[in-house]
């Protein structure tokens, strides 16, 4: 085969053979296809799209490029949950640990972040002492032990995903739903869940600002997930809004153990408890999740996965002396506090990293004083800048221009979750 051939096949609207998606996934993962060929199908792929059985075996082929993890000897259902992202999205460390407390195994192969959008190790790596990196064998027991792992995927896991992703990223070609589909999808089916609740999160804060595009990446993912063999739901939700109060590493550890301790801010704990209950679900598991967060249950979890991975949980969460206020500019309702604003505000104070290789702040972020449907008086305090390093503070000064709205009247905000799907 040669790869002119496919991507001339793909450019001019045809469709691909299962064996040349093999050959194409293959060669490149091994070297085989350059990175301008890989550019060119991909570019080809974001116009012309993979329909149903091609996306099926491109998804099939990034899995085998790589280990299938075997979870059978955990002793428990297995079920992982995975976000599209979002600003101040922290549900992972509040829902993993509840759903363990409920008595699932969930093995959270978790990412970094990667422009506004937070990734949980990112966070959880703000707790002194704690380890992203464990071997499978470790994680195998850690799961059979605890129930659950936090941790990074290793460099076996579908590898073709991390070298197609790379590409993806300096070519214009993540916005593609057949490749984003693929490309989370691949990474959970090798991890081995039997099950997984996807929130796909649409809005100013996340990857798709439309929910037509979010139900259609969610169909994508659910019917990708059916047929490979794990139960898949997916949660829509709106990222209009930061979720919490938080955004940033250290401050947003602290906001999930107030939730693990019974509190915690509305918003976050609907969305949790609406995603453990579809995990427990797809686990069979006949518990409400409700309770167990508020005894003490989902926190005695939490608390044995950071000592296991090498973290004190009493150990102080650090935080920052410098801090700058946002205030409101007039009275009245918040109508607007704009996600996407907030998370490149934090990001720009250090709490995320524009390439893979820089180093993130614990302590840089933004602390949502007030929030949409909130009445506030002229003057009045809206943001906390968390501050590491103050030559930052004014390019987050700036993402902030315009990213709170005030009116006179209040306006209806539309319900946090949009829909549901279930294979
Ligand atoms: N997250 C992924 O893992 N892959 C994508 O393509 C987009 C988001």
């Amino acid at each position: 085969m040669q790869a002119v051939d496919l991507i001339r096949t793909k450019r001019d609207g045809g469709r691909l053979s299962d064996a040349e998606v093999r050959w194409f996934i293959d060669s490149y993962t091994h070297g085989r296809i350059a990175d301008e060929q890989a550019s060119a199908m991909l570019m080809a792929i974001v116009f012309r799209g993979l329909d149903p059985a091609e996306l099926s075996e491109w998804t099939a082929a990034m899995i085998d490029s790589g280990d299938r993890m075997n979870l059978s000897t955990v002793g428990k259902p297995t079920v992982d949950k995975h976000s599209t992202g979002g600003v101040g999205d922290k549900v992972s460390l509040v829902a993993c640990p509840l759903v363990a407390a409920c008595g699932a195994a969930v093995p959270q192969l978790s990412g970094r972040g990667l422009g506004h959008t937070g990734g949980t190790l990112d966070k959880l790596e703000a707790i002194s002492g704690w380890q992203a990196s464990l071997t499978p064998e470790q994680m195998l027991s850690q799961l059979h032990d605890i129930g659950l792992v936090i941790c990074a995927a290793g460099a076996g896991l579908a590898p073709a995903d991390r070298k197609l992703y790379a590409l993806r990223d300096v070519t214009a070609t993540v916005e593609s739903i057949p490749l984003i589909a693929s490309s989370i999808m691949s990474k959970k089916i090798a991890e081995g869940t039997e099950s997984l609740v996807l929130n796909v999160t649409f809005g100013s804060g996340a990857f798709m600002k439309r929910l037509d595009q979010a139900h259609e990446l969610a169909e994508t993912m659910v019917q990708l997930g059916a047929a490979h063999g794990v139960r898949t739901t997916a949660v829509l939700s709106r990222m209009d809004t930061p979720l919490g109060r938080s955004a940033g590493n250290a401050l947003e550890i602290t906001e999930s153990i107030e939730a693990l301790n019974g509190g915690g801010p509305d918003d976050l704990l609907e969305i949790t408890l609406a995603l453990a209950r579809e995990m427990l679900t797809l686990a069979k598991i006949d518990i409400d999740p409700a309770p167990v967060l508020q005894n003490g249950q989902a926190l005695r979890v939490w608390n044995q996965m950071i000592r296991a991975q090498g973290g004190d949980p009493d150990a102080p969460i650090p935080v920052a002396s410098r801090r700058e206020i946002v205030r409101a500019e007039q009275s009245g309702y918040i109508t607007r506090l704009d996600a996407f604003a907030v998370g490149v505000a934090a990001w720009r104070l250090g709490a995320g990293r524009s390439r893979k290789e820089d180093p993130v702040s614990p302590i840089a972020g933004v602390v949502c004083l007030a929030k949409p449907g909130d009445v506030v008086e002229q003057g009045q305090p809206i943001l906390e800048l968390h501050i590491d390093n103050v030559d930052r503070l004014s390019g987050a000064l700036e993402a902030l221009i315009d990213a709170i709205t005030i009116a006179p009247e209040p306006i209806e905000t539309p319900p946090l979750i949009a829909d549901i799907l279930r294979s």
